[in-house]
């Protein structure tokens, strides 16, 4: 065997390239495996004469190395390619798949609306407990011992004597923020508030309500009319109209009911508003002196209005929903209606 040979084959090995794995096994037979040209090399070893072995042993192990850092040079570049062509099966002009998004809850927008409204006309946000005692959620409010007003409330009590309750309404962070601070005050609480009522679509014993509160000198039931009017133009439209209707709360004298004008028959009649053009959003009134005392402020000094919305009521006004009940069924079809926000 001739050096001639040895340097031919090592030449070869050199400029040997794959591209893929057959021609990497390919490569694989005819230098690596026992049967490939160097193994011929080696086989013809003993061909060899004594005094030349040494060099052409020394000769072959090289062209055996040389053989082997190749294959393992073209084992990476297939791999890479692979890897590459891998890459390449995204097609970038395909529509990317759709990832469903949440929406916000119905509630959560009006809450997030309400709250806009007013902090933009200097109402700050103020929270109380769920679970509230006797004090906070009537005696303060000058709901007499034993009278019925409490029982129209339909309370759920935790405990009895002393009562503790599920707070049956907003009203309650009334007199926390007034025993806690000093006018001027202006102050808006959202929150969850029980009744013990039987589920309907009118009705539901978890809803939520918004409670304003406004203590200063010299307010009047005028700032409290403007204020809500504000408030209903803003929230559903500049031709709503607002009404006061005569009523009667412990905690407020004068009382108001709030009423405005029907968003679906722009006050013409029609079957939400009963046919008489207005539809009822809350309770209101000038804070009754009593439960200004009962809270630590000077009722000679200061005067004070109040009001009490539904969310629930607001929501179904302003996205025509007709049923309570669907904001606590988690019902897909009707929450992804509410997407994009308001
Ligand atoms: N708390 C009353 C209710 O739950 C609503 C209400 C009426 C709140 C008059 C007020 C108010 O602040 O002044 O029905």
């Amino acid at each position: 065997m001739s050096s001639d040979k040895i340097d031919q084959i090592s030449k070869e090995i050199e400029s040997a390239s794959a591209s893929n794995k057959e021609e990497l096994e390919a490569y694989r037979m005819r230098y690596i495996s026992k049967k490939s040209v160097v193994g011929e090399l080696f086989a013809a070893m003993k061909d060899i004469a004594a005094e030349e072995k040494k060099s052409y042993g020394q000769q072959v192990n090289e062209v055996k190395q040389l053989a082997a850092a190749k294959f393992k040079e073209l084992i990476d570049q297939v791999n890479q390619q692979e890897n590459q062509n891998r890459g390449l099966d995204i097609d970038l002009t395909l529509p990317p798949t759709q990832v469903p998004l949440g929406g916000i809850h119905p509630l959560t927008a009006t809450r997030h609306r309400i709250i806009e409204i007013f902090e933009r006309i200097g109402f700050n946000l103020s929270e109380g407990p769920e679970i509230e005692d006797d004090w906070h959620n009537f005696t303060a409010l000058n709901f007499p011992e034993n009278h019925p007003a409490r029982e129209m409330q339909d309370t759920f009590f935790i405990e009895k004597n002393p009562d503790i309750t599920l707070r049956t309404h907003t009203s309650s962070v009334q007199v926390r923020v007034m025993e806690s601070e000093k006018p001027p005050i202006r102050t808006l609480s959202p929150g969850r508030v029980f009744r013990n009522e039987a589920i309907s679509a009118r009705a539901h014993c978890i809803f939520h309500q918004v409670e304003g509160l406004y203590v200063d000198e010299n307010v009047s039931f005028a700032d409290l009319k403007q204020t809500l009017y504000h408030f209903a133009k803003e929230m559903f439209g500049q031709n709503t109209k607002i009404r006061f209707r005569p009523s009667y709360f412990p905690f407020t004298e004068p009382s108001a009911e709030i009423d405005i004008s029907c968003l679906i028959c722009g006050g013409e009649g029609c079957n939400i508003c009963k046919g008489t053009g207005w539809v009822e959003i809350g309770g209101s009134g000038m804070v009754d002196p009593n439960v200004l005392e009962n809270c630590g402020i000077d009722s000679q000094k200061y005067t004070g209005f109040a009001f009490g919305m539904g969310i629930e009521r607001i929501a179904m006004l302003k996205y025509q929903i007709n049923d309570l009940r669907l904001f606590t069924e988690n019902d897909i079809r009707f929450l992804k209606q509410f997407r994009p926000l308001l």
